[in-house]
């Protein structure tokens, strides 16, 4: 990957050059605490911890000019982070895009930064989060606990997820988590997914210690086969590749994400006929691989 002979790295340098003079020392000062703050969160389940992290170590005057000086001067630093991590060619190869779009959002950007935005571009400029696809991000490090698991038979949703996080081997840590990037959706459709959980099968394939991938959503969530069946490949697709599917539940935030584009689901949630659910997706390793396999069998036919 090479990030110097693109035009990415002046769009970020600007940015750091609009700065004031006492920004650029607030930036200056917070990037190497502020980096190793985020790292140390990274494993936590919660994908916001990170940006939580650096803004405590940025303080409540913190601007968001601020916020978008540190993480260009991340970006700058960025092909050197990535070049100690041992990536496979199928992420190497998507970060031109991946970068190219984060200076044009850092270029056009002004006034508040989406905590989202903030919580993904720390992550990303970080490389605590690595690109999977056009659309998708994946966190390289997160866990499943057992509480989930054991919260999912409790609450009489069966007994399934359990004997497979058993064969999965239970305490095997961590997980490669997938999520989605709001900002750039042109890869959100059945074959940009496909392609997101193809990198996570390499990802799986150089590093042993990975259990395999997980990803939360309320697109798993099974009524949506009927009601959004442009959204059914996300829950069918994985459990067609061996993957398992936990209950996680309802919530304000599954509700109003579920409701955000759809115009009929919005009406169904509405008058009380649809409530949005949350579930884990899990897809152990050696199911992703084998999944992924097959996948690229089909290709070469
Ligand atoms: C996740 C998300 C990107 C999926 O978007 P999507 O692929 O367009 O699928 P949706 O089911 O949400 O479709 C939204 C609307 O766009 C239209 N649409 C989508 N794809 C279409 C297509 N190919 N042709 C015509 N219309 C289409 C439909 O009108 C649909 O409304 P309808 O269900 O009333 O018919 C979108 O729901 C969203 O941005 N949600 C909020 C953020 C979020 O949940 N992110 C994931 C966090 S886990």
């Amino acid at each position: 990957m090479d990030l110097h002979l693109t035009s990415d790295v002046a769009a970020f340098q600007a940015v750091l050059a609009r700065l004031s003079p006492s920004d650029w020392a607030h930036v200056d000062a917070a990037m190497e605490p502020a980096a190793a703050k985020a790292a140390e969160a990274a494993p936590h389940w919660d994908f916001e911890m990170p940006a939580r992290a650096v803004d405590a170590v940025l303080g409540a005057s913190a601007s968001d000019a601020v916020r978008r000086g540190l993480i260009a001067s991340w970006a700058l630093r960025l092909p050197d982070r990535v070049a100690t991590l041992a990536l496979p060619p199928e992420v190497l190869s998507l970060y031109p895009y991946w970068i190219e779009q984060l200076a044009a959002f850092l270029t056009q950007a002004e006034g508040d930064y989406d905590f989202d935005h903030w919580a993904k571009d720390v992550r990303f400029s970080l490389a605590l989060s690595v690109p999977a696809a056009k659309s998708q991000v994946i966190d390289l490090s997160s866990p499943v606990g057992p509480g989930q698991i054991i919260k999912h038979v409790r609450d009489g949703w069966g007994f399934g997820p359990l004997f497979r996080y058993l064969k999965a081997g239970a305490k095997r840590e961590p997980w490669l988590e997938v999520h989605t990037e709001s900002r750039w959706l042109r890869g959100f459709n059945e074959e940009g997914w496909n392609d997101a959980w193809a990198t996570a099968a390499e990802i799986c394939r150089t590093r042993p210690e990975l259990a395999g991938m997980i990803g939360s959503s309320w697109f798993y969530d099974p009524p949506l086969t009927e009601i959004s069946p442009r959204l059914a490949h996300l829950r069918l697709n994985p459990l067609k590749g061996g993957a398992f599917m936990v209950h996680q539940g309802p919530g304000e935030i599954h509700t109003q994400r579920a409701a955000t584009a759809s115009a009929s689901r919005k009406a169904l949630i509405d008058s009380g006929e649809y409530t949005a659910r949350s579930w884990l997706m899990v897809w152990p390793r050696k199911e992703l691989i084998a999944w992924a396999d097959r996948r690229k069998a089909v290709a070469l036919v």
